[in-house]
Parts: C-alpha cells; sequence; structure tokens
C-alpha cells in the first residue's frame, strides 16, 4: 500500500476522460498510482497526467485489481456492465454516465449541495449528474437553501461537446462546409452544404439551433429534459418539483448555458439571492448589464464554478427569480464534479487506511 488510494480512470481517451487528466494535473495529489483504461482501439497509447505518460490499457475485469476508486467516463452501456465488476473486485465507482443516476440504491452527487450523500453507497457506485443539470445546480443548490425552491422553468444552449468528441467532430466538419458560403436566404441552404450526416444531431448545428438533445421519451419529452427533471429532483431531495425543461444545442463547442426561471416559497430579494450568489462556493456572480457583463461560453469556457448573470425578479412574480447560467461542460459537468466526488471517497478512505 503506497499510504494514497490507487485510482481508475475508465474512458480516459474519451471527451471528459481528456479534461478529467488535466484536472487530476492541476488538483491536490491524494492519488497514489493512476491507471488509464479505454476500449482495445485505444489500448497502448500513451497519455500524459500528472507529468508522466501513462499507458493505456483495455478494459478488463483484471485491470481493477489493487484500485480503492474507478472514475468511469464511459457510455451507459458500458458503464452498466463494468461498475458492479469494479465492485466486486474492490473499487467505489463514481459513474459519470446515467446508468444507475435514479438507481434508489446509488446517491446522485454534487459536493457543494449534497456531499454527505456520498457515504450511502449499498451498490458501492456513486453517480454524477448529468452535465446541463450540473450547469445549474450549484447555484440553484444555494438559492433553495435560502428560499425554499417550488418550481424550475430552464431552457439550455447546450454545447457539441455534450455529445463527446463525435459532437466536436462534427461541429469542425460542418463549419469547414459552409465557410465561406452564401447562406441563410433559402430554407435548406445550410442542411444541403453540410449533407446527410449530421454525427450525433438530427439537424445541422453549424449556423444553426436545434431543439433537441438526446433520445425520444413519452409524450414528445427528450432523455436529456427529463435527466434534468429527474436528477434536480434527487440531488435537492426535492421529489415532487415540477420542473419544465426544453434543451437546445447551439453550436459551441464547450460549455452550456441555461436560462433559468425558479419561483420559491415566499417572495424574494433579489439583493439577498446576490449576497448569496457571490459568496456561495463554486459560484461567480457576473451580473453588470449596464456596462455589459454577463457569463457567455467563449468568457467562461475553460473554468471551474458556475457562472450566474441576468438575475432579476421575475416581472410578474415577486416570488420567482431569473437567471441565465453558464458553466463548462466538461469540467463542473462531467469531470470536475467527477474528481471532487472521488476526493470526497479518498478521504474517507485515508480515515479507514
Ligand atoms: N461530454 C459531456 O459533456 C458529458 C458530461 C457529463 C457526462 N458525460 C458522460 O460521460 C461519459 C463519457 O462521455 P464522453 O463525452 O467523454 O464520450 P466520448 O468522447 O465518446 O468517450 C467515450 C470513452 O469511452 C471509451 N469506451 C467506449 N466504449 C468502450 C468499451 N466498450 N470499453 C471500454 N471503453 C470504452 C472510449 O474509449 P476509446 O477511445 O478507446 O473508444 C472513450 O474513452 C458518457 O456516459 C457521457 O454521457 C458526458
Amino acid at each position: 500500500m503506497t499510504g494514497k488510494p490507487t485510482l481508475a480512470v475508465v474512458g480516459a481517451t474519451g471527451a471528459v476522460g481528456a479534461v478529467m487528466l488535466q484536472i487530476l494535473s492541476q488538483r491536490a495529489d491524494v492519488w497514489g498510482e493512476i491507471r488509464l483504461i479505454a476500449s482495445p482501439r485505444s489500448a497502448g497509447r500513451k497519455l500524459a497526467v500528472r507529468g508522466e505518460e501513462i499507458e493505456v490499457t483495455a478494459l478488463s475485469e483484471e485491470a481493477f485489481d489493487g484500485v480503492d476508486v474507478a472514475m468511469f467516463d464511459v457510455p451507459d452501456e458500458v458503464a452498466a456492465q463494468w461498475a458492479p465488476i469494479a465492485v466486486t473486485r474492490g473499487a467505489v465507482v463514481v459513474d459519470n454516465s446515467a446508468a444507475f443516476r435514479l438507481d434508489p440504491e446509488v446517491p446522485l452527487v454534487v459536493p457543494e449541495v449534497n456531499p454527505h450523500a456520498v457515504r450511502t453507497r449499498p451498490r458501492g457506485i456513486v453517480a454524477n449528474p448529468n452535465c446541463t443539470t450540473l450547469t445549474m445546480i450549484v447555484a440553484l443548490g444555494a438559492l433553495h437553501a435560502e428560499f425554499g425552491l417550488r418550481e424550475l422553468v430552464v431552457s439550455s444552449y447546450q454545447a457539441v461537446s455534450g455529445a463527446g468528441r463525435a459532437g466536436v467532430e462534427t461541429l469542425r466538419a460542418q463549419l469547414s462546409l459552409v465557410a465561406g458560403t452564401e447562406l441563410g436566404t433559402k430554407p435548406g441552404d445550410v442542411r444541403r452544404a453540410v449533407g446527410e450526416d449530421t454525427g450525433p444531431f438530427p439537424e445541422p448545428v453549424a449556423l444553426n439551433v436545434v431543439p433537441w438533445a438526446g433520445s425520444l421519451r413519452e409524450d414528445g419529452w427528450s432523455s436529456e429534459e427529463m435527466k434534468v427533471r429527474d436528477e434536480a429532483r434527487k440531488i435537492l431531495g426535492l421529489p415532487q418539483l415540477p420542473v419544465a425543461v426544453t434543451c437546445v444545442r447551439v453550436p459551441v463547442i464547450t460549455t452550456h448555458s441555461l436560462t433559468v426561471h425558479a419561483r420559491f416559497q415566499g417572495e424574494v430579494s433579489v439583493d439577498r439571492a446576490r449576497e448569496i450568489l457571490a459568496t456561495a462556493p463554486g459560484v461567480v456572480l457576473c451580473d453588470d448589464p449596464a456596462t455589459g457583463e454577463f457569463p457567455t461560453p467563449a468568457d467562461v469556457v475553460g473554468t471551474d464554478p458556475t457562472w450566474v448573470g441576468r438575475l432579476r425578479r421575475a416581472l410578474d412574480d415577486p416570488t420567482a427569480l431569473e437567471l441565465f447560467v453558464c458553466g463548462d461542460n466538461l469540467r463542473k459537468g462531467a469531470a470536475l464534479n467527477t474528481a471532487q466526488i472521488a476526493e470526497l471517497v479518498a478521504a474517507d478512505w485515508g480515515d479507514r487506511a
């Protein structure tokens, strides 16, 4: 035993995995050995973490031998199959996929909001919320603690990297196809320019907005919209919270944005809301419309906090606030929150060791 826990990063070669390796190199080093795992396609590749080149190994049962904490940054079906195997090999799993988020025996954790939940993990798995939920939940958790949340109405403006490396490659390819062409005067111009292959999106995303993310669920809702509702309810401990969500994909590479209409139990003071957001851990208030100050993805990409601007009391409802939030979907929306959860697990491991 090194005195520090051994960590496995499963999915180290993906969009989230790449950011995870940066984050592990930047944060306080609580880990002993770090193992990098991906599909057999990537076995033998070398990736840098903590200033060291580490060879990627293929996912296998033996890869988890001696691992204390395993972060999973892989597709849902891979996590569903392999996370329980990692647990039987002795690891605590922190899973970034949707496979276990709504399992009542798996805590869904945001360290700024419900850190205590990490300790009750009967299946040995802790789930990380989806990136759209994470973009708003730290700010909303702080407001909820003071005012008591009663209802949410949310619209998202989601970056293409939310759909992984394939999403980024699709937007890059489409942008090169539309660059310099005369577009936008006739319906279908952009579609004709980019062709039939729209990657993980149902419509061209270059020079466009697409009101869809995920797969079809009942009554016309998308899977992404259901995740935002169900996960926000679980994290905040409000199982009946009314939540209306519309998810929209926009031609931004990284950083999701959301408009939020949040209704609370009683009348809210904007000044008090400002104080709460200005002092909440993990939140930056960037809100001075008179000088053009509000967050945009171009400015906040690559940063860790949730950025909040355009804070106003609702025009026709003194119990409601309107806000605009931005957060890097690959950092707090995925890798950073996973790393924070894993650090909470590691701190307990240190107590036991
Ligand atoms: N992107 C986001 O903003 C975001 C935010 C929150 C949560 N998530 C979730 O995080 C997970 C990873 O997302 P991503 O965007 O990083 O996806 P991605 O870019 O497509 O990367 C997928 C990763 O999974 C690995 N993988 C795929 N199939 C595998 C298999 N059969 N065995 C072992 N490894 C396999 C890939 O390895 P190879 O390179 O070897 O193929 C790669 O490392 C997903 O569950 C996603 O829903 C993503």
